[in-house]
């Protein structure tokens, strides 16, 4: 099976060469001529755990090929997926003129049947309007169909969810498309992967309620916390207590600093949106927004009770990125929460083990560091944002030793508070 890719961000790339890894034929395409580049020499261009030896090893098996050459990618292969970004506009809703931009050259070439599928993240109904753009485009010169086939791979494990799904969605018309896909996703089936087959709406649907209900978990468990907080309860012990509850499940309670990433924050505000135009007020959706928000403020004003007035104070910052293994910026807490507190007066300084590149086209006045002992020294208070593996394992003696004061303010309940208080920490975490 022949097929082109639209679009080598991490959706594209990640199902690009994991598909060339089943079998396919792959050529990636890209309008961005250096991210091309890169891919070429076997490169990556962002961090995603085992993605590049993937991208080395099928380039060098030839199933896996890169271009900027939209036509060829588009003549040479049968199946087009478009995995193009859908930024949110302004109000909230998704800005789909690069789907749009791209579908209507992807139709200009099309001189053959061929499949359109949609992975990226769009409106319900947009399948059917992409299906109207492309009808104008071809105006009958060849035949055509339109798949939904969302994605719901986690940034910094999306090849492991890629080959273990929990299922597979594909919105689809008709059986000749329905049969193309199962052909692309066999290898899964034959692990009995569920793969749930329906309408290109409901395929559509089924992606931004996955989100929003996880979303909606995890401000959930953040509101619970705080509430554990004025009431002296521990929220590690309510989440598992809930959790063993086979109809809530234990995934997604983790309290923290509210989530961030590319996904969540995105498609709820456009879940909102979508409702809005319905005239069906999105309620839950909205308060888990409102909730995540708030969430962020909190933490400041959780840094401020432990350290008091922070004008003048350093504050050291362990983890940038909005989650551990990337170095994905996108809507992160690290970043209300530093500007928060510069804006409070704070002096920062940051650690991060593959963020900080990134980090700088973000921020001012960071002080970057080579590791968590460097921003431990000198700093009032260290605060614990993103969960990486290297901060589970600090010694902690050594940091105490290095902080002006032993103030360490741990947004992902990392550590033990008791260990922490009976160390001479002053501690605090999350709901505890
Ligand atoms: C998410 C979905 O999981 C994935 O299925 C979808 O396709 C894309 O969006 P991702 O954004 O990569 O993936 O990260 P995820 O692991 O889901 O975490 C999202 C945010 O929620 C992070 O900021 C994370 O720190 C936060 N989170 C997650 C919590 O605060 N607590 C939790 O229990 C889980």
């Amino acid at each position: 099976m022949k097929i082109c890719m639209i679009g080598s961000g991490y959706v594209g790339l990640v199902t690009g060469a994991c598909l060339a890894e089943f079998g396919m034929e792959i050529i990636c395409v890209d309008s961005d001529k250096a991210k091309i580049a890169t891919l070429e020499k076997g490169e990556s261009p962002f961090y995603e755990p085992g993605l590049e030896d993937l991208i080395e090893k099928n380039m060098k098996d030839g199933g896996l090929s890169f271009s900027t050459d939209t036509k060829k990618g588009v003549r040479a292969s049968t199946v087009i997926f478009i995995a193009v970004g859908t930024p949110a506009n302004s109000d909230g809703s998704p800005d789909l003129s690069h789907v749009e931009a791209v579908v209507r050259e992807v139709a200009s070439y099309m001189n053959e049947y061929k499949i359109i599928v949609l992975k990226s993240t769009v409106p319900v109904g947009t399948g059917k309007w992409i299906k109207g753009v492309i009808e104008e485009e071809v105006k009958g010169a060849c035949t055509f169909d339109l798949v939904s086939n969302p994605e719901f791979l986690r940034e910094g494990a999306a090849v492991e969810d890629f080959f273990r799904p929990d299922r597979v969605v594909i919105g689809a018309e008709n059986e000749k498309a329905i049969e193309a896909m199962k052909e692309i996703y066999n290898a899964l089936y034959l692990i009995e992967t569920p793969i749930v087959i329906t309408t290109i709406e409901t395929a559509e649907m089924i992606k931004y309620a996955s989100n929003a209900f996880l979303a909606t978990k995890v401000s959930f468990i953040n509101e619970i916390a705080n509430l554990c907080e004025l009431v002296g309860a521990d929220v590690h012990d309510v989440a598992r207590g809930m959790g063993l509850d086979g109809r809530i499940g234990r995934k997604f309670l983790h309290p923290g600093p509210g989530f961030g990433g590319s996904c969540f924050p995105k498609d709820t505000k456009a879940l909102v949106h979508i409702g809005r135009e319905h005239n069906c007020e999105m309620e839950i959706v909205q308060s888990t927004i409102r909730v995540n928000e708030r969430q962020r403020e909190r933490m400041i004003e959780k840094i401020e009770q432990m350290v008091g007035d922070v004008r003048g104070k350093t504050i050291g910052i362990l983890g940038l990125a909005f989650k551990p293994n990337t170095d994905d910026m996108r809507e992160a807490s690290s970043i209300p929460i530093i500007q928060g507190l510069q804006a409070k007066g704070a002096r920062i300084k940051a650690y991060d083990p593959e963020a900080m590149e990134a980090a700088k086209k973000v921020f001012k006045d960071v002080v970057y560091c080579k590791g968590p002992y460097e921003v431990a020294e000198g700093s009032h208070a260290l605060v614990l944002v993103t969960e990486w593996n290297q901060f589970r394992l600090l010694n902690l003696e050594r940091i105490k030793g290095l902080l002006l004061e032993p103030v360490f303010v741990d947004l992902r309940n990392v550590y033990e508070p008791l260990h922490m208080r009976e160390m001479g920490f002053r501690y605090c975490g999350v709901g505890r």
